[in-house]
């Protein structure tokens, strides 16, 4: 397998350089496998993340051939006969290398709070419950590894940074539609703005990339209806 991966150290100054590598793979390593090979047998300063290597962890997202992809969940027999290019994400600073900074991509996910917000008292006195029904709605936004695939495909995100992004919206998908979650009123009114549900113009790239595969913009999308929904009752004060 041939790659040609961009290499940059964020102190220094000026453009990337591109580094080509040969390494043996058998059809089904993957494109971490091959990585690690030619980090321990070739390169000992190529600088890229990896944690589980299973698709779990979701630390070694990167742009693999112009997508943005896990490099555990890719097979060598899938480019076979290709030079590899790979770069990293795109719209994050560059550490080194393929690592980005994704400390903007967290504190997006962080001022969604992305965590259930319920005070009262259970009338059991035990744990919070929620109905099988219930849960299935959640169930596959509960499947997001915060990779950041889908924030580095989006063409809104990369012409404004601003913008909340898609998986800081699958995390206020999750909480939004969580029976036991008591700040719907609050989480509605946040959302609803230009530069969190209203930002989203459709592209799907966030859905077509997304390794969980989570129907990302259908999330949205229902999140915007839940916000004309509420705002139409009457309970808010604008629209969009
Ligand atoms: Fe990654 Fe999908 Fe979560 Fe986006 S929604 S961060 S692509 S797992
Ligand atoms: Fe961006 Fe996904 Fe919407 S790619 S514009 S968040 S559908
Ligand atoms: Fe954990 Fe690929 S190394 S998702």
């Amino acid at each position: 397998m041939s790659f040609r991966i961009r290499r940059q150290e964020a102190r220094e100054p000026g453009p990337p350089r591109f580094d080509s590598y040969r390494v043996s793979a058998a059809p089904n390593e993957r494109i971490l496998d091959c990585l690690n090979r030619i980090r321990w047998d070739q390169d000992p300063t190529l600088a890229y993340r990896m944690s589980c290597a299973h698709g779990v962890c979701g630390s070694d997202a990167m742009r693999i051939n112009g997508v943005c992809a896990l490099a555990c969940q890719k097979l060598a027999k899938d480019y076979a006969g290709t030079e590899i290019l790979l770069e990293p994400l795109p719209g994050f600073a560059v550490q080194k290398d393929l690592m980005v900074d994704l400390q903007p991509f967290f504190d997006k996910v962080s001022f969604i709070k992305p965590y259930l917000q319920a005070m009262t008292v259970p009338p059991s006195g035990r744990e919070r419950t929620q109905s099988a029904e219930d849960q299935k709605v959640l169930d596959k936004a509960l499947r997001c590894i915060l990779c950041a695939c889908c924030v580095a495909s989006c063409p809104v995100y990369e012409e404004d940074h601003a913008f909340l992004g898609p998986a800081s919206l699958v995390w206020a998908f999750r909480f939004l539609f969580d029976t036991r979650d008591e700040a719907r009123m609050e989480r509605l009114v946040q959302l609803n703005s230009p530069k969190a549900a209203w930002g989203c113009r459709n592209h799907f790239n966030c859905t077509r990339v997304c390794p969980k595969e989570i129907p990302v913009t259908r999330s949205i999308n229902m999140i915007k209806r839940e916000i004309q929904k509420y705002f139409e009752e009457g309970k808010g004060q604008e629209l969009k």
